[in-house]
């Protein structure tokens, strides 16, 4: 590591430590993203997988096979395969979100239309099952069908849990963990079984892709409040314009008066929003200390994630892997 060594952030340490093995999956993101007969789909795939995207899906498999001694070629394989999944949902969630910005570019949605965005998703999804088949491992299949099962339940969970003021913090837990925490724990899960780790490590490699995730939304959530769009490449207010009761509204309506009550129920419940409510919305938040409350939150999910890598050999990709969950909480992209 160089000088700057204190000022580099821990994704971008990961990103350094694991380059050779990230351009391969690069590489391999790009050879299967084509298509021979279909020109719409590299159009749309190539939009949105070269602007970028933190790749931190992965840099977590590729992480966590090398921490487990793995040798092979396929944890490259595995990462990709991860990364295409996380783009397919991205394709599907921007159109279910109604997005018009990601990764600081228009949406796929908006540059082609919703049909686009859906098939080019459903195509990259199945290019995701030929990619995992190939390294002939059921275990690894059963994870990653599993885990994409479990991000599409946490995305229908969320649709009737959006605009509905009874979604409590429990509901919440469940939609993130299905709809986000789901991808990050089966890319660090499926690194540890790739690379024949003992099974208590391939469990605590599932348990820090849990909490990690569900901090990372956590953030996320909170990032859609109180972020800058110029760094996270994403709108600003969207999941208020959406309706939905992400974790620092269902703190403030726990808290709720009967005048803010019926602020709730007119703009998320009967969705009748004008101008100023998202500042009046934000004004609520910082009466009841909600966004503060919600970083505890997922700083706790961080801390347990990052306890869960004790069962881990310690190694400077364990030591990158408990910073990445700070840096997951302290964020601003
Ligand atoms: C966005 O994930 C979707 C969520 C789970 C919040 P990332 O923030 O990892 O997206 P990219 O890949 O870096 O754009
Ligand atoms: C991200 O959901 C989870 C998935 C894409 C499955 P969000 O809707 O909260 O994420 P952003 O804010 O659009 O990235
Ligand atoms: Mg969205
Ligand atoms: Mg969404």
């Amino acid at each position: 590591m160089g000088l700057d060594h204190a000022a580099t952030k821990p994704h971008e340490q990961l990103a350094a430590t694991l380059a050779t093995q990230m351009d391969a999956v690069n590489a391999l993101i790009r050879e299967r993203m084509a298509s021979e007969h279909a020109p719409r789909i590299p159009e749309v795939s190539a939009h949105l997988v070269e602007a970028g995207g933190k790749r931190l899906r992965p840099m977590l498999t590729l992480a966590a096979a090398e921490m487990c001694g793995y040798d092979g070629p396929y944890h490259v394989h595995l990462a990709a395969t991860v990364e295409f999944i996380h783009t397919a949902t991205l394709l599907h969630d921007d159109v279910v979100d109604e997005s018009g910005q990601r990764r600081g570019r228009p949406t796929a949605n908006i540059l082609f239309d919703n049909k686009s965005s859906i098939l080019v998703g459903d195509y990259l999804f199945a290019r995701s099952f030929q990619l995992m088949v190939e390294t002939g491992s059921m275990r690894v299949l059963d994870i990653l069908a599993n885990a994409s099962a479990t991000i599409a339940e946490g995305e229908v969970l969320q649709l009737t849990a959006a605009q509905d003021l009874a979604t409590d913090e429990n509901i919440y837990l469940k939609v993130v963990r299905g709809k986000t925490a789901a991808l990050f724990s089966a890319a660090t899960e499926v690194g540890g079984v790739i690379a024949g780790a003992p099974e208590e490590q391939v469990r605590a490699l599932h348990e820090y892709g849990d909490a990690l995730g569900i901090a990372f939304q956590i953030v996320d959530d909170l990032l859609d409040y109180g972020g800058d769009a110029s760094n996270t490449g994403k709108n600003i207010g969207d999941d208020f314009r959406e309706r939905k009761l992400t974790l620092p509204v269902i703190k403030a309506v726990a808290k709720a008066n009967a005048d803010e009550r019926a602020f709730w129920e007119r703009t998320i419940e009967k969705g009748r929003q004008q101008d100023g409510d998202l500042e009046h919305a934000l004004s609520l938040l910082a009466r009841h200390a909600t966004m503060e409350a919600t970083r505890q939150d997922a700083l706790a999910w961080t801390a347990k994630a990052k306890s869960a890598l004790a069962l881990l050999p310690a190694s400077d990709l364990r030591q990158m892997l408990i910073d990445l969950a700070d840096y997951v909480v302290a964020r601003v992209k």
